[in-house]
């Protein structure tokens, strides 16, 4: 999704901006601008595809200033051209946009009515015309500004900057995120604060509703009533090496490898007394339910999709799954007594939040589980758990959808304690084999080798298909998603006593088939379902922990795991698969086409 920057800065703002651009890369976009005062008069420069375009466009023809503002967009109203890339720019003042302006149509027509004409098609486009307008008509910059954003209704975060006002940007947040950077003599703004790394750590968060007029020496904040308020100062050590590939090609290959370490040290965190203490009040929650609904969108998702499982498994509540944006579609069968988790890397993504919304309207409890603790969800929620994953910034989720997975089973394991549903030595067994899982994450990447080779070969398919049973089903989701998203493979992920019911008609033999097939009870039927692959010479990729019967294509070994938690350490062959695959292929591994990692629009 779109990314902001702003700055009053003491030196020349542009390199430090495409800088802070490109530590906003994650988000995904398809376009980028940066606009500058100098000398009092705006500057733009903007190009189409990555910033390397605009990077090239600014040594050719680069532009000068103290004070400016930067965008990279993920088009939403209009496709990804020159014309339509931010800051949208009209005779003295320039507009940087995250969100969509639901009435735009109609601001287009109360525009047009004053003989006022779009050249784009974006939203953003009608903000710039009327915020002149306002100014035309005599309104200082702050309240042509603040007359603009009272008229806007949708999810937005902004910044506008002023022609000769070299000591001002105004900005303001309504849904979509905005944080203000506190420098020496500077001053900051932008969607995250990861793109302050290096430039200052003493952060504010704006809330929904408000409106800030920044100086390089004060900042007034303004809520949605027009009152000044304060809101706190925070301190955030963005550690530089987390936003760095370490010495791999890409992030996604950094992501994974992170895996054993990053779980280990969650692991740790939760046996800890402050651990303990986080976890407390969720078990509380979940204990005292009736029903669980588990909300989120894609990895997360699926992470939702597995815990469905184990809470039902082990701790005896029932529970339904809902995709997000399909939420607000269903006539919910939910009463007070229905707990909503709410699952999210970025605590930001616009479905997953409706859908929290609504059930807080509704009389709900709600509880979150989120990367990002300063998150818009870890503010609504009733209460939120950390996920400790750290920054996650290649697209597809790797590292986050385990540690999702793990914060998820210690829930499920304490509620489990705490019901007494399930048999407790069972329970203390699966205790002993959570602790284990970052040695078996490890062991279960030395099939790096062999799955890259399988990569090689998958590469020249048209189509793959996942199958899983069980809690293994949303592992078949998740290895289809990643493969997709990454390598733009058709991919699809289903449920292997499904596959009889109409996708075998696809299957011969150039159609792969991955069977996730972890030896437990299920897997005398996932076999069932690997003959009916192989009948039709489909070709088998078996993933499990033994060598499966003769006529598989392709084995990918995994160390044994007790079948619980066996979609963690199933989701390592996955995101493997899928990111040596789309290297094989030459894609742009950790920003894949026409994705973003934070969607911030329904
Ligand atoms: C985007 C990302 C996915 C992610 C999903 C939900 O589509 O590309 O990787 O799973 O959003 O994001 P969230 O931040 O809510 O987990």
């Amino acid at each position: 999704m779109c990314g902001i920057v702003g700055m009053l800065g003491q030196n020349e703002v542009a390199p430090i901006l495409l800088e802070s651009l490109r530590r906003l890369e994650y988000r995904g976009y398809d376009s980028a601008g940066i606009a500058t005062l100098r000398d009092g008069k705006l500057q733009r420069r903007r190009a189409v595809g990555k910033l390397s375009e605009l990077s090239d466009l600014l040594v050719r023809n680069p532009i000068q200033g103290l004070s400016g503002i930067g965008h990279t967009r993920w088009a939403t109203h209009g496709p990804a051209t020159l014309e339509n890339s931010h800051p949208h720019q009209s005779r003295s003042v320039a507009v940087v946009h995250n969100g969509i302006v639901e009435n735009h149509l109609e601001l287009r027509a109360q525009l047009s009515a004053l003989q006022i004409e779009h050249k784009t098609e974006t939203d953003t486009e009608s903000i710039t015309l009327l915020c002149q307008y306002h100014l035309e008509q005599g309104l200082a910059h702050a309240e042509a500004a603040l007359k603009t954003v009272r008229s806007l209704r949708g999810a937005f975060a902004l910044a506008f900057l002023f022609e000769g006002e070299e000591d001002c940007l105004i900005v303001a947040r309504q849904g979509s995120p905005l944080v203000i950077g506190h420098g020496q003599s500077e001053t900051y703004v932008t969607s995250d604060s990861i793109a302050l790394t290096g430039l200052t750590d003493r952060i504010t968060y704006l809330q929904d509703g408000d409106f800030a007029c920044l100086s390089r020496r004060k900042i007034s904040i303004f809520n949605c009533g027009g009152e000044e308020v304060s809101r706190p100062l925070e301190r955030r050590n963005i550690d530089s090496a987390s936003t760095d590939k370490g010495g791999h090609k890409h992030f996604m290959s950094k992501e994974i490898y992170e895996q054993p370490k990053i779980l280990a040290a969650a692991i740790e965190r939760y046996e800890t007394s402050g651990g303990m203490a986080e976890l407390r009040p969720a078990v509380e929650m979940v204990s005292s339910c009736r029903r669980l609904e588990l909300v989120g969108c894609g990895t997360a998702h699926f992470a939702c999709q597995v815990a469905g499982y184990w809470f039902e498994w082990l701790a005896g509540i029932p529970v339904s799954t809902t995709v997000a944006s399909e939420f607000s579609c269903r006539k919910q069968a939910f009463d007070e007594q229905t707990l909503g988790i709410f699952v999210s890397q970025s605590g930001e993504t616009a479905d997953t939040l409706s859908a929290l919304r609504h059930m807080k309207n509704a009389g709900c409890g709600t509880l979150s589980l989120l990367n990002v603790t300063s998150s818009t969800m870890a503010r609504e929620s009733d209460v939120s758990l950390p996920i400790h994953a750290g920054v996650e910034i290649g697209v597809a989720s790797t590292k986050a959808f385990t540690c999702q997975l793990l914060a998820l089973a210690n829930l499920v394991l304490a509620v489990a304690e705490r019901r007494r549903y399930a048999d407790q030595d069972r329970i203390s067994r699966l205790r002993k084999e959570f602790r284990r899982l970052p040695a078996l994450t490890s062991a279960a990447l030395a099939a790096d080798d062999g799955i890259k080779s399988i990569a090689g070969e998958l590469g020249k398919f048209v189509s793959v298909l996942f199958i899983g049973r069980g809690a293994m089903y949303p592992l078949a989701l998740e290895g289809a998603l990643k493969l997709k998203e990454i390598s733009y493979i058709h991919a699809e992920g289903l449920a292997s006593g499904e596959l009889k019911h109409g996708t075998l008609a696809l299957v011969d033999d150039k159609m792969p088939v991955v069977v996730l097939a972890p030896q437990d009870q299920l897997y005398a039927k996932s076999l069932s379902s690997s003959e009916e692959v192989k009948a039709r010479r489909g070709k088998i990729i078996l993933v499990s922990d033994t060598t499966g019967p003769t006529g598989i294509w392709r084995t990918v070994p995994l160390p044994s795991v007790d079948p619980v938690f066996a979609p963690i350490l199933y989701a390592i062959p996955m995101q493997l698969l899928a990111y040596h695959t789309a290297v094989h292929l030459g894609t742009d591994v950790d920003q894949p086409r026409n994705l973003a990692k934070s969607v911030t629009v329904e």
